[in-house]
């Protein structure tokens, strides 16, 4: 299997501390972000993307110079990650999502892990931080809406939590909740959509080694509007896949119903795998536009993990399995 982390010498805790970095980097901080508005507003059907983050508070981490994914993509920007975001609970605004998101509370945060296993467990993030050691993994996250990412996430494989709670025999699907909390969480109000945000993946998919639990990213703590304390990151389906802020993982028998597959099931299938030979009920997949760049690009066959999970889908028709 090819590797999705880059260079084992380069860890998180090298990368150089913030408070050095923050006063190097101050006076670049005002063109650096203009670059990054012009460069995002243009390559988005968007209103130009006016300094989402404030500065001071989100400075570029310093990054290795020419990390790239193992397909040779470079890394999206920093501010290109944080804050251009779908996080429907805080609002449908992408570039709203980061002003918003640092009043959520994530600490203390519990993850409920329960259902169909054998030991069912609440762990508190400290928990899940001190026992499952993190990796650094750089994959692909392409929106069902056509924009793509590359991002360097800090994380653990899902799988490594699912074989301490043993999964009973007749679990099948795994359910992934997000928090509800309506005091810091104002597109909850919207009535339209059936809160809490719901995921779900068949156990061999959750249980594949690709599929992360991510805790961190750029070498940082993860940022709200991405999902902290704790999101889920599966790389070779479309990003709705990936619950952010996850309270609960549940085993269960009978494939869960989603919150975008119960909203519109024709358009945000339970599978939803990238696939650029099937085209949206609305628009094509066919290629897709990489945050900070300004022509698209072909999209790929399970956005380039091909190798590592068509073997899941043997026999399934993916024309139909959406
Ligand atoms: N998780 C929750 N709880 N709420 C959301 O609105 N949006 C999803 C996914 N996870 C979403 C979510 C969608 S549509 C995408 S494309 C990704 O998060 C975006 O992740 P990012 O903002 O970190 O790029």
């Amino acid at each position: 299997m090819k590797k999705f982390w880059h260079d084992p010498s380069i860890r998180a805790s090298d990368i150089t501390p913030e408070t050095v970095y923050i006063n190097r980097r101050k006076f670049l901080q005002l063109g650096a972000v203009a670059l990054g508005s012009a460069a995002l507003s243009a390559c988005v059907d968007r209103p130009a993307l006016v300094n989402p983050v404030p500065t001071e508070l989100s400075p570029d981490p310093v990054y290795p110079e020419g990390v790239t994914d193992e397909l040779g993509d470079a890394l999206t920007g920093y501010k290109g990650i944080t804050g251009y975001n779908n996080y429907y609970e805080f609002s449908l605004g992408k570039e709203e999502v980061a002003r918003l998101a640092p009043r959520l509370q994530t600490s203390p945060w519990e993850v409920r892990v329960d259902g169909l296993v054998q030991n069912p467990k609440t762990y508190g993030i400290e928990d899940i931080l001190a026992r499952f050691p993190r990796q650094e993994r750089i994959y692909r996250l392409r929106c069902v809406e056509g924009w793509s990412m590359v991002i360097p996430w800090m994380g653990f494989p899902l799988a490594d939590l699912l074989k301490e709670a043993v999964p009973l025999a007749d679990a099948r699907y795994v359910k992934f909740t997000t928090l509800k909390r309506l005091e810091e969480m104002p597109g909850l109000i919207n009535p339209a959509f059936p809160w809490p945000y719901t995921e779900g993946l068949r156990l061999d998919e959750a249980m594949h080694d690709l599929t992360l639990l991510s805790t961190g990213l750029y070498g940082k703590e993860l940022p709200n509007q991405n999902g902290a304390p704790i999101r889920l990151v599966v790389p070779w389906k479309y990003g709705f896949k990936s619950s952010k802020s996850i309270v609960r993982i549940e085993l269960v028998k009978e494939q869960p119903s989603t919150f975008w597959s119960s909203i519109a099931p024709q358009e945000y299938g339970f599978y939803s795998n990238v696939n650029p030979n099937k085209a949206h009920p609305r628009w094509s997949q066919e290629t897709e536009r990489r945050i900070g760049e300004l022509k698209r690009r072909p999209t790929l066959m399970f956005n380039g993990y091909e190798k590592e999970v068509a073997s899941l889908y043997t026999g399934m028709d993916l024309n139909t399995y959406y």
